[in-house]
């Protein structure tokens, strides 16, 4: 029997060709598997059928949503995950959950390998291959586009000679990848961070500049984690997609930057995460309201650490599994509810509560019913300026 090996498929022109290519370079039967993680558009039994076309020995379509959003966005949420400070890791969350399923299907059908349609220069590959390096090391990655030289012409007129059933769109000059946390989009006239971004880039998102009357939303959160809308329950998934569709409309969550690939390239890209950056300032906000000082102020430290692990394909690394227990650990408190105001391509917090509040009206006011015994704070200014006091007195003696 001929080796297998497990392609990560999309439908596109890349994998599509990628099927033959693989066969004809490596002599072995290509599986298809496509994983739908929210990225919309073509119907899933589509993609299936042209993945046989194209002449793979079998399809598998596996339905991923709810576990993406449960398994994956959840735990980025209760990190607050912005890879340097802006990017909500929208293709660095999908990664390790393709590659999960890579890795079982490969071993449930005896493959000895797995491909994916990446090129050499990006993220991507690395973060499907550190993954599945991690999860089933007997397994072999393949990279089609970057091992076998297969080049976008050369996909074209693979295409066109071997009649295979791809819709031919040229004309789309980006490269975007999406799903249900957001979208990604690069290349074309990007590619110059002096060109602004134009209206046609986007998808989840309308002008913010556009004059629409706001939206208010109540986010009710349970430990970290956002469990209605307005009072009404909704799962992770559905609570993600409501969120992308009402945000999404006042253009929340619109990203450009330049942002630094872990393959050493400075990259211009632009995303749209509407519900993600609306999460993201919802939960801070109650985090603001239920954590300690202190912690909160470590854990901002570690959420950067937890994203730039994520970003750089360490999913299942060792420390990102250590760094999940604390931060799982900080949530217990953080419950309550946060109202957001959304308009003009933000998402505002105007209503903060929490049975769980550290926040003390009577600490707090300065009308009467103050609780805080301020003569308090003259002693306990003293002995903390002690240490600067001597320092100083050090540093008048020593000139
Ligand atoms: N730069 C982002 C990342 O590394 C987005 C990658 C998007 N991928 C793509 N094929 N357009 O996570």
């Amino acid at each position: 029997m001929a080796e297998r090996v497990v392609l990560a498929y999309s439908g596109g022109l890349d994998t599509s060709v990628g099927i033959g290519w693989l066969k004809d370079a490596t002599g072995k039967e290509v599986v298809a598997l496509a994983v739908d993680v929210g990225q919309g558009g073509e119907d899933m039994d589509d993609i299936r059928q042209r993945a046989l076309d194209c002449g793979a020995v079998e399809a598998i379509v596996v339905d991923a949503r709810d576990e993406f959003a449960s398994d994956y966005l959840m735990p980025s949420l209760k990190a607050n995950a912005l890879y340097q400070k802006r990017y909500p890791l929208v293709s660095a969350l999908s990664r390790p959950l393709i590659s999960k399923h890579l890795a079982r299907v490969a071993r449930e059908l005896g493959a000895d390998s797995v491909a994916h349609g990446c090129t050499g220069k990006g993220n991507d590959q690395v973060r499907f291959e550190a993954a599945v390096a991690a999860l089933a090391p007997e397994l072999t990655s393949i990279a089609p586009v970057r091992d076998l030289a297969l080049t976008r012409d050369k996909a074209i007129v693979y295409a066109n000679k071997h009649n295979l059933p791809i819709r031919q769109s040229a004309a789309n000059p980006y490269s975007i990848d999406k799903n249900v946390w957001g979208r990604a989009v690069e290349t074309g006239f990007l590619e110059d961070p002096w060109n602004a971004p134009i209206e046609d880039l986007y998808e989840y998102t309308q002008d913010p500049n556009v004059n629409r009357e706001a939206d208010e939303i109540v986010i009710t959160f349970e430990r970290g984690i956002p469990v209605a809308l307005d009072g009404v329950a909704y799962s992770p998934l559905a609570i993600v997609e409501e969120l992308n569709a009402v945000a999404g409309k006042h253009g929340v969550g619109r990203i450009d930057v330049v942002e630094d690939r872990l393959v050493g390239i400075k990259s211009r890209e632009v995303y749209e995460a509407p519900a993600a950056i609306a999460l993201i300032a919802a939960h801070e906000a109650l985090e603001a309201l239920t954590l300690e000082r202190d912690l909160g102020r470590y854990k901002r430290g570690v959420e950067a650490e937890w994203a730039n692990l994520v970003y750089d394909g360490l999913w299942f690394s060792s420390l990102k599994r250590s760094l999940d227990v604390f931060i799982d650990d900080t949530q217990r408190y953080v419950s309550g509810e946060i109202r957001l105001l959304l308009q003009g391509g933000r998402a505002v917090v105007t209503g903060q509560k929490s049975a769980e509040s550290l926040y003390d009206f009577d600490l707090a006011t300065y009308d009467t019913g103050d609780t805080f015994d301020q003569s308090l704070s003259k002693g306990f200014i003293e002995i903390w300026s002690l240490p600067s006091k001597i320092s100083a007195r050090r540093e008048a003696s020593s000139n």
